[in-house]
This record gives C-alpha cells, structure tokens and sequence, in this order.
C-alpha cells in the first residue's frame, strides 16, 4: 500500500503538497479539499449527498495547518477562516488524485474498454440465460465483458413474447418509446421502418434520431429459419480509430461538425436530432457512434466549403465500417440474443427470403444500468 511519508502547506494555504513513498508528489486545492471534505457537516451521513453548496464555501478559505499522522494514513487539516477542521485518509486522496499531466489534444478511450475486430476478438463474450440468473459472478464478469467489448451474446432464453425485456431485467431498466417497451422485428406490409421489412440492413446504431439515444439495444430471436437474415456487428470505436489513422482530416470533419437525423412514424411520432457521427468529449474521449444511413437526414451544419469533403469521409467511414474484416459474424438461433452497447457497436442484417420465417423482438435500455449493476456487484 502507498503512503504519504509528510505533507506541506504551499502557495500561502491555497494548496497542499503530498509525499508520498511511492509515486510523485500530489498537490491538491484548499477549495477542491473543502467541497470534498467526508464529514457529517459536508455530506448526509445516510446517503453520502453533499449538503453544502459551492457557494457555502468562503472564497478566501485556505488551509492554515496539515497535519499527517504517524502512520501515514490520515490527514488532518485545519480550514480558515470558518476554522474547519478536516481528516482524509491518504488511501481516500490517492485514490481521487488529479495532478496529473493533461494530455488534452490526444484522441482516447475509456481504458476498461477493448477495441476489437474479427481478427483481434478471440471469444465472443457469452453467458447462458439460466446461469445469468442463477450465478452473480458469471453474470458480472459477463457484463463485464459486454461493456468492454460493447457486445455479447445470451443464449438459452424462452422462446415467448416479451422475454426480452426480462433479459433488460438482468442488467437494468427497459427505455419504453414510441415502439414500445419491446418491438417486433419481423417483415410486415407497409412497415413503419426499414427494419421490419426483410431488406438487409447496412451496420448501424440504432435511434440516432432519438436524443438521449438509447444506449443499450438487445435483439432476440424467436424465429429465424429463413434463407438469409444474418446478423453482423463492427466496432465503431475500431472504425473511427482506422479512419483517423488513414485520414486525420476525415475524422476531423466527422467528430466537430454535427450530422441530422430524423424520423417519422406513422402517428405522432416525429424525432430529429443533431449528433457528430464521431462524438467526443472536450478532452477528447472518443465516447459515441451516431451511424445509420436510414436516418440521416439533410446535413446542414457543415458549411459549403467543407461538405464535399465531409462526405468523402463519410464514405470512408462507411467503406471502413463494411470492411468484412471489421466484423462478427452470427446467425441467431432461436432463444439466442445479442446485446450491444448502441453508442459504439453497430449491428447489421442480411437480406432474406419471403421463405420460411424470421421473428426478433428488440427492446432499448440504458449503460446507467448496466455500469451501476457492475458496479455494485463488484462490491459484493
Ligand atoms: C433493428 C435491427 C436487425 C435484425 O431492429 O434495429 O437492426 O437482425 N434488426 O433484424
Ligand atoms: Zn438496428
């Protein structure tokens, strides 16, 4: 375990400065220090909300006095001018440490997620349904997985209507809209959208009309014994990597200029949005994939000079996302399911045959869920 070894007031109390036996030195703010503080005054007991607010904190405040315990394990500060008293443990601090280096202009991902191609993955992240049920700990290094690699695959489910939204259940929170809190994915006359025809589908996300786009879509089969109607699915995350490699300038204009989406239903549905088909943070956490060429609607955020390049990038990245070595591919049997993470893993169909028959139900749910049922399992 890492210890301080002694602490210093600097900056005249506005900051402090943390030895530590291994590892680099740690500053932390006075005002960071105070809207942190764990006591009882600070943050409820019960549920740990923080009851003051920035402005409860006097903005002259600074540390008159840090004190470290024999062991190295707390700290003690004193506050002026409220003369608050303040203890932290150093495992607390480490743990919350932010003096680090900025690395602001590099593109990054989250370091709990693998990027993955047909020729990286090795094993499809899978669980049986009974044993997701049945066995907390297979079920969270599942749901590990799936987070990582944005998908993974559930089989041995009922064959019955609406089991789908049992398999949310598992995880999280089924995201009712305008299609329900499940839909059925089969060819009907006149359909409402191009996926409840038998058309192949190009790789896509799904709702990027829909803002908040549902974060998590799960398919599951009940029927499929049709001749065509494979599933495929890509990394967006891979895709987006790749074209920045061939191409800075393409991912450039798909990252800062925001595409449309839209769509119309037939009732009182209409849905449009404006998303980045390569969304970042502003430190440049490559964070979503907004891709569906169904949906796009007229772009018009990227001004004339830019537009005929913006969509040679475009095609790029469709040309990158249908490259056969980007992708998985499956048949579903009935009583099998897929998952992905929607704002990364796009998923795909094959075309198929008006011959035998082909019955999925989809359901949307959120990560929310999924990260704080990882969450909490891992504490158990
Ligand atoms: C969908 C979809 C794929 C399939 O319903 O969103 O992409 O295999 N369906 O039918
Ligand atoms: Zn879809």
């Amino acid at each position: 375990m890492s210890l301080f070894t002694s602490v210093k007031v600097i900056n005249s109390g506005k900051a402090i400065l943390l030895y530590r036996k291994y590892g680099t030195p740690l500053r932390y703010h006075s005002t960071w220090l105070r809207d942190n503080a764990l006591d009882s005054k600070t943050r409820d007991k019960n549920n740990g909300q923080r009851l003051i607010t920035i402005s409860d904190i006097p903005v002259n405040n600074y540390i008159e006095s840090a004190l470290l315990d024999k062991k190295g394990k707390n700290i003690t500060l004193k506050f002026l001018p409220d003369k608050k008293k303040v203890k932290f443990s150093s495992k607390w601090l480490e743990a919350n440490a932010y003096d680090k280096k900025s690395n602001n202009s590099k593109i990054w991902i989250n370091p709990d997620l693998k990027v993955w191609s047909n020729k990286t993955i090795k094993n499809i992240p899978i669980i049986n349904y009974k044993t997701a049920k049945s066995n907390k700990k297979l079920l969270l290094r599942w749901l590990k997985s799936l987070h990582c690699f944005g998908f993974a695959k559930i089989s041995g489910c009922e064959k019955k209507s609406g089991t789908v939204t049992k398999i949310a259940k598992i995880f999280g929170y089924v995201r009712e809209t305008n299609y329900g809190k499940w839909f059925d994915v089969r060819s009907k006359i006149n359909a409402v959208n191009l996926a409840f025809t038998n058309l192949g589908l190009q790789a896509h996300t799904d709702n990027p009309y829909r803002d908040p786009v549902p974060t998590i879509q799960i398919l599951h089969c009940l029927k499929n014994s049709t001749d065509g109607g494979d599933s495929k699915v890509v990394d967006g995350f891979n895709a987006a990597i790749k074209l920045k490699k061939g191409n800075k300038k393409y991912f450039n204009l798909l990252s800062k200029y925001c595409s449309r989406f839209e769509f119309k239903g037939k009732k009182n549905v209409h849905l449009k949005s404006r998303f980045p088909m390569i969304g970042l943070t502003p430190d440049n956490e490559l964070i979503s994939i907004h891709f569906n060429n169904r949906s796009v609607a007229p772009i018009v955020d990227v001004p004339y000079k830019d537009m005929l390049n913006y969509y040679k990038a475009y095609r790029k990245f469709s040309d990158i996302i249908n490259d056969p070595e980007m992708a998985i591919n499956f048949k579903l049997k009935p009583g099998d399911c897929f998952i992905v993470d929607n704002t990364r893993v796009l998923h795909a169909r094959t075309a198929y045959l008006a011959k035998g028959s082909r019955w999925l139900q989809g359901c949307y749910a959120d990560k929310d869920g999924l990260l704080s049922t990882i969450s909490t399992l891992s504490k158990k």
